[in-house]
């Protein structure tokens, strides 16, 4: 028999060990990302040797636990030695305070999604801080009226130019008056348009929610919604010098530490999409919460190459990139996960073992590829992202660790991104110039 773990003995080990045990036992905790930064720390750990950490054996004929057993006789010794304050994890996070960038003087119109809330607000707050004007688009008109609210108090500015409207991108007629309404609000066109919005649900669920014209709620919001609103909002972006930016995320990658835990993101041959209105996944499998939303991030990647290429075409001066904020565990992203455990783990990712980001970092990285001029203004059809962790760097990060990335071997399919893009068209009764 061999030892699996040889290397688990320091506290610290330990307790990544068990945190790894809990994260790949959780099927109620979202986001394989959170596993991903653990595995990046803890690579020599594979999940037999996690399974046999959480039954206290290191015997490799040890039956295979169920998640559930493995998760009730593992949470309690994780939650005790973070809690147990007689451990030392190493130094604690350095001050952000980071030099903020310098993107230019010039005032800049942004329009941005989910401003409400992580990612997205403080995005929102860092741009207006700067004197830009920000289209707060939001959910519902009271959630972008409290936002716009929240962040001239912050700001200790009344005139933060902050213009909060509903665009609700589970609902088409919803993105219509929001274009209608955003057309009237504002002169001159758009210098950033920020898809950033977002859900993912329980990993657990089993129903299929949908969006208002019967997509699957997942798909059918953070990548048909967007896609849509990008749709009718093109002719408004700034035809030499405006970008697109889209939020996306690692875990679209199933050879990313992230996006190989649990069901891993793959359009399949689109079979789903394929057959129409009613899908509950893009391949045509079925539903499952987990493998919908990091779907959801890959389609994010198909359409920002594909987009990219059509502008191009046309012989415009914008561009779209995507990026991967990383694992960010305390936005509002995890709100439909076990809470207990979501909480546990933003502390082990974040303070302990260091994998996990802030949303003030993550709004930065927002902000970077909505502004910065001097690299990502330059070139389209890119994926950013950071090594785990790179909090630790500030604001510094941008431009340094955050560049542009590898997307996975799937999202490099371009007939696969020319397909997924005329079945969005079909699914949506448009076409696109
Ligand atoms: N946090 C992470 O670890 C992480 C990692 C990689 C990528 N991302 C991506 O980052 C983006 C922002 O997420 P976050 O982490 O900042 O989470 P968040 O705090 O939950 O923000 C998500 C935003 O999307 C909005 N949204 C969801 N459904 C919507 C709909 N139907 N119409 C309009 N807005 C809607 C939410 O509005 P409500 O508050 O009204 O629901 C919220 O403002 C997402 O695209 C997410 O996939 C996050």
């Amino acid at each position: 028999m061999t030892m699996c773990c040889p290397r688990s003995r320091s506290p610290a080990r330990h307790l990544i060990v068990l945190c790894l045990a809990l994260v790949s036992s959780s099927e109620s905790f979202h986001i394989s990302s959170l596993s991903l930064g653990v595995r990046l720390v803890t690579n020599r750990i594979d999940n037999s040797c996690v399974r046999r950490a959480a039954l206290g054996s290191s015997d490799e004929e040890t039956p295979e636990l169920s998640r559930r057993d493995a998760l009730s006789s593992t949470g309690g010794a994780l939650a005790s030695l973070l809690i147990g304050s007689s451990l030392s994890f190493g130094e604690v996070l350095p001050a952000l305070a980071g030099t903020p960038p310098d993107y230019g003087t010039e005032k800049r119109t942004v329009v941005l999604t989910g401003a409400n809330s992580g990612i997205g607000y403080d995005a929102a707050t860092r741009l207006a801080s700067r004197g830009h004007r920000v289209v707060l688009a939001c959910r519902t008109q009271a959630k972008a009226e409290d936002t716009a609210s929240r962040i001239r108090s912050e700001l200790g500015r009344d005139d933060a130019d902050v213009i909060p409207l509903e665009c609700d991108l589970s609902s088409i007629a919803s993105i219509d008056s929001f274009v209608r309404a955003l057309k009237l609000s504002i002169e001159g066109g758009i210098d950033s348009l920020c898809l950033n919005a977002g859900l993912a649900r329980n990993t657990e669920a089993k129903d299929v929610l949908r969006t208002k014209e019967g997509f699957e709620l997942t798909v059918g919001t953070n990548h048909l919604g967007h896609f849509y609103l990008n749709h009718l909002l093109l002719s408004k972006v700034k035809k030499q010098t405006g970008r697109i930016v889209i939020t996306a995320s690692g875990v679209h990658d199933p050879d990313s530490p992230g996006g190989a835990q649990g069901m891993k993101a793959t359009l399949g041959n689109l079979a789903g999409l394929e057959a129409g209105p009613d899908f509950e996944m893009v391949d045509g499998g079925s539903f499952n919460a987990d493998k919908a939303y990091k779907d959801s991030k890959l389609c994010n990647v198909f359409f920002t190459r594909e987009l990219q290429r059509r502008l191009e075409n046309s012989g415009t001066g914008i561009t779209a990139n995507c990026f991967n904020p990383g694992l960010i565990v305390s936005t509002g992203l995890f709100r439909d996960q076990n809470q207990v455990f979501t909480k546990v783990f933003d502390i082990a990712a974040t303070s302990l073992i260091k994998v996990g980001e802030t949303p003030h970092w993550g709004g930065g990285s927002l902000e970077y590829m909505a502004l910065d001029k001097a690299k990502v203004g330059k070139n389209g059809g890119l994926f950013y992202s950071a090594p785990p962790g790179s909090v630790k760097y500030g604001d510094a990060a941008f431009g340094d660790q955050f560049a542009s990335a590898e997307v996975s071997k799937e999202a490099r399919n371009d007939a696969k991104g020319r397909r997924l893009w005329e079945l969005s068209e079909k699914l949506l009764g448009i076409k696109t110039a």
